[in-house]
């Protein structure tokens, strides 16, 4: 059992290979219509956005991401009480560097009070964009009212977002699902009603809460809020694009103005450069292995410097875990069991050496 220091280890564990369900709109608009902007950021069109998500999309993995491509990154989500406390780890989580922008800083919460505190906080930080959790399905945040648990209040996340939009001059956005389960599928009503609050850009992650991370994401909810006439702030689809096929059928069947990348990019940054020279029609050669492997020494290096030896390899396991570049070894379980338990940067790299040369005679 290899112990990754993240309350999401079952999450990774149980990932399976989803398959995304596009059904067909009746309406799509052609992503040359228009390009993504928001406030004054422009995208260009078709952008690849990086999700938020805790313990991985540190500054480190955000500057890989965005070197690949990913037009936006966010912070992990950062707590609101926390900060107003001045907890020192959560401080430490509105730093970003100005080679990352465009970048946005997530906050959560279950007061209007925090977040509006929160909010004026992170302005200081200089992030593009303020983004607010109302997605997060997790027990210990959706349980107490924050994240997706305010899927249940909406009075309250209405509330929340209209008071961080007047109490800030950074575009706000909203990332949340689709709603509490699937008998309250609210987002089409509730994507009115945020836009109404002044958010610059909206993310869909095409599941419920009660969902969790299990099922499929419904895109065609996701496209049912794209479509609505009534709706012009960016919508951000988020759920399951794994492939750069994928990501062209989000588009193209449900005109979303950006498509979001989570657990795909596990142990993978480079698979914004595998999408946007499909989406490009570009011709680029793929990375190969030996760059491939580089780039996970790369990073783990960047979180052995960044944190300590140890917490960086622990840090840098969820990557190796999932990271597609291993799959197709031949008897490869034992060389994954030494990865996972390395604990000192030499053994790990000794390892990925092997493993460099075993995938390099494969292709021979
Ligand atoms: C490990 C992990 C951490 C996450 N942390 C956050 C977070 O901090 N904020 C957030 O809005 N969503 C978070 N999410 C949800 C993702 O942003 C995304 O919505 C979800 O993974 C679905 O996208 P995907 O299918 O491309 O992974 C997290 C997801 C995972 C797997």
């Amino acid at each position: 059992m290899i112990i990754f220091n993240s309350k999401y280890l079952l999450i990774i564990l149980f990932y399976p290979r989803f398959t995304v369900t596009l059904q067909p709109q009746n309406k799509t608009r052609s992503f040359l219509e228009e390009t993504m902007k928001i406030g004054n950021i422009e995208f260009g069109p078709q952008p690849l956005f990086l999700a938020p998500m805790e313990d991985v999309t540190d500054i480190g993995f955000r500057m890989l991401c965005k070197r690949f491509g990913a037009a936006m990154v966010y912070t992990e989500f950062v707590s609101a009480e926390a900060l107003v406390r001045s907890i020192k780890s959560t401080v430490s989580k509105l730093t970003i560097s100005d080679e990352e922008r465009p970048v946005g800083i997530q906050i959560y919460g279950r007061t209007t009070e925090d977040m509006v505190e929160a909010a004026k906080i992170v302005e200081q930080a200089h992030p593009d964009v303020i983004d607010i959790n109302f997605g997060c399905p997790v027990k210990k945040v959706a349980g107490k009212g924050a994240g997706a648990g305010m899927l249940r209040n909406i009075p309250l996340l209405l509330d929340i977002t209209r008071e961080v939009v007047k109490a800030v001059n950074v575009p706000v956005t909203v990332k949340t699902r689709l709603g509490w389960d699937c008998d309250n599928l609210i987002i089409t009503d509730l994507a009115e009603q945020l836009q109404d609050c002044g958010i610059q850009a909206l993310t869909i992650h095409g599941r419920t809460r009660s969902q969790m991370y299990t099922g499929e994401a419904d895109w065609s909810l996701i496209g049912a809020v794209k479509n609505n006439p009534r709706i012009h702030i960016p919508i951000i689809g988020n759920g399951d694009i794994t492939t750069p096929e994928e990501a062209k059928l989000a588009f193209d069947r449900y005109g979303v103005d950006a498509v979001m990348i989570g657990r795909a990019t596990f142990g993978r940054p480079w698979i914004f450069k595998e999408i946007r020279d499909y989406l490009d029609n570009t011709g680029a050669a793929p990375l190969t292995v030996d760059e491939k492997i580089d780039l996970l020494e790369e990073q783990l290096r960047i979180n052995v410097e960044r944190i300590d030896e140890y917490r960086g390899i622990l840090h840098t396991r969820r990557h190796l875990a999932a990271s597609p570049i291993f799959k197709g070894i031949p008897d490869f379980r034992q060389t994954r069991i030494a990865m996972l338990r390395a604990t000192k940067v030499d053994e790990l790299t000794e390892i990925l050496k092997e493993c460099r040369e075993r995938i390099k005679s494969l292709e021979s």
